[in-house]
């Protein structure tokens, strides 16, 4: 099927059973389906993505087509998201007797009111077919009665797994997304296959939303707060999955999902796997992508301040060709881009080579946020410093999130730093002058002195650190 014909029907497998929606709204979330259609073992808790009640599994794929199993927010994944696609939810994984995850929370006695029960099992069923069970595998799941422990020596007993069933026979068919064209009375979801009609439909929809992960998007479905009469679904654009690595540049396309980069491309850049460590937990990591971290063009987006600290440059598209844009030149206001209608983020590109007459990097990201994982940050930085032979300072960019209107760098600091030994003197300088560099604001995150304090701080921190 073409994107232009269109689907009467959405279509998705749901533990094993092929399911034909009609007139149903893409923009529903499967969540409120599943329990719409009495599959209530899924739980919803927050409705956010935060506490993890809502968790299936999708049967997906990763960057080279090998099937996997992804933990997911139900809550957050619109079904338009979903066609041509199979979902296990907890109703699905026992096949008359528990399944190993299920026996060892009950082993463990890691359940009490059970309440938060099915969303750990499936991320722990996820995690025990891709290999390791561990305290990661249920980072997003929040549990308000049983305590951790239990749960977490649950995981234990599955620490290196080693599953044959017919879960594991699934994983042997590749799975490949089909393009969609799904239209209701007043709702129109596209998910081409190829960037060209991704660029057309633009052009005919010029106010259509462009939708990846949908991780922030998904909040808005969930509750019901915005409605989108055009979505174009990025997630089918092979394109827009590819890594490219040479000696110069690493070159990620915009829908590849963060834990596929957090997997694949760990040990490259440092402050990347730092803020991908912090960033979210896993369900949110397995749909949320790059492109949708610069495109929401949010002032705490936690992976904007690491790419301007390495100088990344974004690659767009549009039906009138390609242009390249640096990071720094890319945010324009709060919530304001230089994105125009009809252009789509299509990679960013990270250079690896350092300044010209350096001899080192030192680089780091740091979050700071009311817990450690799964929290906003109240302040995000990333620091890159190239020393030349004589340990002087041969370029500086210091880059920061939460504390302007966008994510930002202290270009006068830096400036301030070029040519500077550096030491103690000098950072103590630096740290004088950042104090007053930024006016944050205060808000429920932080106050404006807290947060000034934080600007100040992380950058002694990380000479402190990478000493
Ligand atoms: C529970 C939870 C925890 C979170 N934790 C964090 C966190 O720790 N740090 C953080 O920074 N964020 C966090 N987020 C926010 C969100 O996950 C990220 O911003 C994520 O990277 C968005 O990617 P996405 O693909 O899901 O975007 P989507 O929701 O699909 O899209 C977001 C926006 O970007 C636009 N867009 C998407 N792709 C493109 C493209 N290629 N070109 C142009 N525009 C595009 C869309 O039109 C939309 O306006 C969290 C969200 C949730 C629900
Ligand atoms: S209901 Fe809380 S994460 Fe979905
Ligand atoms: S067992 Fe009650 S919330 Fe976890």
């Amino acid at each position: 099927m073409t994107t232009q014909e269109l689907a009467e029907q959405l279509i998705l497998t749901i533990n094993g059973q092929q399911i034909h929606l009609k007139q149903v709204s893409p923009t529903q979330t499967l969540l409120h389906y599943l329990q719409e259609s009495g599959r209530t073992g899924t739980k919803e808790g927050c409705g956010d993505g935060d506490c993890g009640a809502c968790t299936v599994v999708l049967v997906g794929g990763d960057l080279d087509g090998q099937p996997i199993y992804q933990a997911v927010n139900s809550c957050l994944i619109p079904l338009g998201s979903l066609a041509g696609r199979e979902v296990i939810t907890v109703e699905g994984i026992s096949n008359g007797q528990l399944h190993p995850v299920q026996l060892a929370m009950v082993e463990t006695g890691g359940s009490q009111c059970g309440y938060c029960t099915p969303g750990f099992v499936m991320s722990m069923f996820a995690a025990y077919y891709n290999g390791v069970v561990d305290d990661a595998a249920v980072e997003g799941n929040l549990c308000r009665c049983t305590g951790y422990v239990p749960i977490r020596r649950a995981a234990q007993l599955m620490a290196n797994p080693t599953p044959c069933d017919h879960f594991t026979e699934k994983l042997q068919h590749s799975v490949s997304l089909t393009p969609l064209s799904y239209i209701t009375n007043d709702q129109e979801f596209y998910r081409p296959t190829e960037l060209e009609d991704v660029f057309s439909l633009l052009q005919q929809h010029p106010t259509a939303t462009l939708i990846a992960g949908g991780t922030d998007l998904g909040l808005e479905m969930s509750h019901h707060r915005q409605s989108f009469p055009v979505l174009i679904s990025l997630e089918a654009i092979a394109e827009l999955h590819e890594i490219h690595e040479t000696a110069d540049v690493l070159e990620i396309g915009a829908a590849v999902p963060l834990s596929q980069i957090e997997n694949r491309l760990h040990g490259i850049f440092p402050s990347l796997d730092e803020m991908l460590h912090w960033f979210a937990a896993r369900q949110v990591k397995n749909r949320a992508t790059l492109g949708g971290n610069i495109g929401t063009a949010s002032p705490i987006g936690d992976l904007p301040p690491v790419l301007l600290s390495l100088d990344a440059q974004l690659r767009i598209g549009s039906a009138s060709g390609q242009r390249t844009i640096a990071l720094a030149e890319f945010f324009k206001g709060y919530r304001m881009t230089d994105l125009q209608a009809g252009e789509v983020i299509v990679s960013v590109r990270i250079p690896k080579t350092i300044a010209p007459g350096a001899t080192r990097r030192l680089s780091q990201s740091y979050k700071i946020g009311k817990r450690g994982t799964d929290d906003i940050s109240i302040v995000a930085a990333a620091f890159t410093i190239d020393l030349d032979g004589n340990n002087q300072i041969v370029s500086a960019r210091l880059a920061y999130g939460g504390v302007a209107a966008t994510p930002v760098r202290a270009i006068a600091v830096e400036e301030m730093l070029l040519g500077q030994t550096w030491n103690a003197a000098t950072v103590q300088a630096a740290k004088a002058a950042l104090k007053d560099t930024f006016t944050p604001l205060t808000d429920l995150r932080g106050s404006a002195a807290y947060c000034k304090l934080l600007i100040a701080n992380l950058f002694e921190k990380f000479f402190v650190e990478v000493q």
